[in-house]
């Protein structure tokens, strides 16, 4: 059996004629002459072999076989706007804009995170801000951002959020401090410590400050810095002890210049959440990255016994 020769445009004309029953008025909105719109009909009537149309009056009816062809006639359309979405929403993940903001302590992984993200699709532009909690949920409430990296969602806040990656918070030290080479130290040994902190408004901050509260141990806060880069230097440099995330110690761990201090109860563990403004409508390109975080985060982190 050979096949119906039969033409898209044909489709077109015939579902709107059978849907206007009416030649004239499906050519005007065709923007066709009403002669071409008779052709396209008598053409495929003529690929089907049966009249598609009879004329009773001045009124166009289907016939038996038109009724089938409009019924094929508007799934062949609907499937072609399917096939249409299908195209743009890959269009849009190859090209659209991505806006996304992460916490300080995520920039570590987030940054090499978004460097393979962008390298499986050039065309696409990333805009990334590096800031503290206290920004993120600033722009959060603004809606400022496609997705937001950050460790604690914020409260008082609708947002979607959903958790993909441990956090630990670890105590660390200069590797030739004396409690370095001590198991299980009791929390209450940093009563009178004043820790090396990041600044008021650090989501790692004031998950310590909720932790020493927790454990009714009091906890006092030294040198105040605004990144976790310099802590390490600080701490390294001997001017007191530093609770940070793991994720900002990869390089220092390898080549052992800081300690990892074996404290009671530690590590502060914590978890990475990746958000949004519940509702917001995610662009193609942001749903993708969504989903490479969910996906893929974790082989992001080289941590040295990892
Ligand atoms: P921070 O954020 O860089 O503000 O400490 C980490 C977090 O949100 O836990």
């Amino acid at each position: 059996m050979t096949p119906m020769h039969l033409t898209l445009r044909q489709i077109e004309v015939f579902n709107a004629v059978a849907r206007l029953q009416n030649y004239t008025r499906a050519a005007e909105e065709l923007h066709m002459s009403q002669p071409a719109v008779s052709m396209q009909i008598r053409q495929l009537e003529e690929s089907v072999g049966l009249p598609l149309f009879e004329k009773i009056g001045k009124k166009f009816n289907l016939t038996h076989a038109g009724k089938h062809m409009y019924s094929y006639g508007r799934n062949m359309a609907d499937l072609l706007e399917e096939a249409d979405e299908v195209f743009e929403a890959i269009k849009g993940v190859e090209r659209g804009a991505l806006s996304i903001s992460v916490a300080t302590t995520a920039s570590h992984f987030a940054t090499r995170l978004l460097a393979e993200f962008s390298k499986q699709r050039s065309g696409i532009t990333i805009s990334l801000d590096i800031t503290n909690r206290e920004a993120l949920r600033r722009q959060l409430e603004r809606n400022e951002r496609d997705l937001v990296i950050m460790g604690q969602p914020p409260e008082r806040m609708e947002v979607t959020a959903e958790p993909f990656m441990e956090n630990p918070l670890v105590m660390i030290a200069p590797a030739d401090h004396p409690l370095a080479i001590e198991k299980n130290i009791p929390l209450k040994r940093f009563e009178d410590e004043h820790f090396v902190v990041r600044e008021t408004g650090s989501g790692t901050r004031s998950a310590i400050q909720r932790f020493f509260d927790l454990h009714g141990v009091p906890f006092h806060t030294g040198i105040e810095m605004s990144s976790n880069e310099a802590i390490k230097q600080a701490v390294e440099a001997g001017l007191g002890l530093g609770i940070v995330s793991i994720h900002t110690l990869e390089l220092e761990l390898e080549t052992g210049r800081l300690v990892i201090l074996d404290v009671e109860d530690f590590p502060i563990m914590r978890h990475w959440h990746i958000v949004q403004r519940t509702g917001k409508r995610l662009s193609p390109v942001a749903i993708a990255f969504k989903q490479f975080v969910l996906e893929e985060a974790e082989q992001f982190i080289r941590l040295p016994n990892k």
